[in-house]
């Protein structure tokens, strides 16, 4: 078949369902809450929806550990209401992305439960066992350690031996060097795809293929054996198949989740003659502001730039790139790249979202994020529900207790529970979100920052979204144009220009909340210069001038 590539042209917004919309009051989000506000989504401008896992599921990582792959969670609704939900959808011209966790299922899915019962079991090979090493067999088959804290292995009574786990051990990884399992995996997406849906988030999709042996990892500061899992022996051969298997034959997208990726894995991923991925989400920009990925430190802007654009220049003819700051994995964007904001809250918003979205790729909206929403002012670790937090907190409290205060700082700054305070609706109770009591706190500022309030004020950041959306969707100089970086060096503006077919852009960021003198680059010239985005509610011309704290200009030239 034929593939239009429409993601190269979408708009993409991210659901958390958990916390987007609760329709019956018990204090989590669900499909129906979601229907309720797809004229929103319709309205903002987007094209397309990411949804965060609705499967059946205990909920040990909130839907990421999946116990039925093929029915939807019982807090969130029926599989009636989810064929509603993407009618709705596909009636506003909004296509649905679903999320894929097949590095592992839940240990309460059918097949572990089965597997469970003994070595023997049809099974048992669906996942990776493996004896203990010393004398006992009571040391862990290697020295692998779960994202999530401790080792990455458990023990099981029974059989005597461990399984793997690179998430909690509730989320045992699946074995794909199993045939069985890999023909599973191609039985689910062709099954979400006949029933409507229109694409994948794969998450985790770099860990699937684990070296042969499972040799112990590097000794390093933070996780033990990636090394041996991230762009394993056959993980090229198994996206192929499963690309030429079942996607290729329908007019959907994979976006990639790629923990371990830089620009050459992110083209190896994404070429399209290699018929991987559609495209990936990579995490280099995310680790500009941290020592080893999470211990926050101040960001340089030269440091963040030069990640977005080598991405830009790399992947240019060769691959194709996603566009985000949020995600539930991540804290809210603001002050995060911004600094200290002060009363230009609006401004430091807008302005990241010119920065952002006028660059070759798939841009992605986190719910929340057009409305400007911020991380949760936390009082104590407890307050945390996050089984990241918990299962690390675990390990300090019994080994080093002294790093709570340490810890607690950075979770305040990174942790995922930032991203995941429900949404919010308006200034009414709960934020308009749930009738009941909500699952994680809604954010105390939710009595100014809230969507019915966004709508109102003509200067919003949500308007502002909505006008870049419109300008970006279909124009074939942000979709195709060339990248040309100026002044990569400044550590206060990022600026670029794009080229397309005579036309230009020319896209200029103030990161700083102050002034910042500017000049126009000096191979700059051009018959006309009209400004199509501007985060201040002024006129300005292409020319030297003083950029105002957060100013984001992008002029359109020939
Ligand atoms: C990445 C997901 O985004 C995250 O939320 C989850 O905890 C892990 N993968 C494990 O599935």
């Amino acid at each position: 078949m034929q593939r239009s590539r429409w993601y190269k042209d979408a708009f993409i917004y991210q659901i958390y369902p958990r916390s987007f919309c609760d329709s019956n009051g018990d204090g989590i989000g669900d499909i129906r809450g979601i229907i309720s506000k797809l004229d929103y989504l319709q309205e903002l401008g987007v094209n397309a929806v990411w949804l965060s896992p609705c499967y059946k599921s205990p909920n040990d990582d909130n839907g990421y550990d999946i116990s039925n792959y093929r029915d939807i969670m019982d807090e969130f609704g029926t599989l009636e209401d989810w064929e509603e939900m993407v009618d709705g959808m596909h009636k506003r011209g909004i296509k649905l992305i679903m999320d894929l966790v097949v590095n592992h299922s839940s240990d309460e899915h059918f097949w572990f439960q089965e597997a469970l019962k003994g070595k023997d079991n049809p099974y048992r090979d669906y996942y990776i066992w493996r004896k203990g090493r010393g004398k006992n067999g009571k040391r862990p088959p290697n020295n692998w350690t779960s994202r999530f804290g401790g080792s990455a292995w458990e023990y099981h009574e029974d059989s005597g031996e461990y399984y793997l786990h690179l998430f909690t051990k509730k989320q045992p990884d699946l074995n794909w060097d199993n045939p069985k399992v890999r023909q599973e995996v191609h039985d689910i997406v062709k099954y979400w795809l006949d029933k409507g849906c229109d694409g994948f988030r794969c998450d985790v999709i770099t860990y699937i293929s684990k070296k042969e042996g499972l040799p112990n990892g590097k000794l390093n500061v933070a996780l033990l054996g990636d090394e041996h899992f991230t762009h394993g022996p056959n993980i090229h051969a198994y996206l192929h198949a499963l690309n030429k298997e079942v996607l290729s034959k329908y007019d959907c997208m994979t976006v990639g989740e790629g923990p371990g990726m830089n620009v050459k894995h992110a083209i190896d991923y994404t070429s399209e003659e290699r018929e991987e991925l559609d495209t990936v989400f990579t995490f280099e920009h995310m680790h500009t502001d941290a020592f080893f990925q999470f211990l926050p430190r101040k960001l340089k802007l030269s440091r963040l730039k030069k990640v977005l654009a080598a991405y830009q220049y790399g992947l240019r003819d060769k691959g194709w790139n996603s566009l985000y700051w949020e995600n539930h994995d991540q804290p809210r964007s603001i002050p995060r790249f911004t600094g200290d904001f002060g009363d230009k809250r609006k401004e430091a918003a807008k302005m990241l979202a010119v920065a952002l979205y006028m660059q070759q790729g798939t841009p992605y909206v986190y719910q929340g994020q057009e409305i400007g929403m911020m991380n949760y002012p936390w009082k104590s670790i407890d307050e945390f529900q996050d089984v990241m937090v918990k299962n690390l907190m675990g390990i300090f409290n019994k080994y080093a207790p002294f790093l709570k205060k340490v810890a607690f700082w950075a979770l305040k700054k990174k942790g995922r529970d930032n991203a995941r305070t429900p949404m919010q609706w308006n200034d009414k109770e709960n934020a308009g979100f749930t009738t009941g009591t909500p699952w994680l706190p809604i954010n105390p500022n939710y009595k100014e920052i809230n969507v019915e309030q966004a709508m109102k004020d003509k200067n919003s950041i949500f308007h502002f979204y909505k006008k870049l959306i419109a300008f970006r969707r279909g124009n074939p100089l942000i979709i195709h144009g060339t990248f040309k970086e100026n002044y990569a060096s400044s550590n206060d503006i990022y600026c670029y220009e794009r080229w397309y077919k005579g036309e230009r852009l020319m896209v200029i960021c103030n990161f700083k909340n102050k002034e910042i003198p500017f000049k126009l680059p000096s191979d700059c010239v051009y018959k006309s210069a009209d400004l199509v985005l501007h985060n201040y509610d002024y006129d300005r011309k292409l020319e030297d001038m003083t950029l105002r704290p957060y100013e984001a200009l992008v002029f359109k030239m020939i």
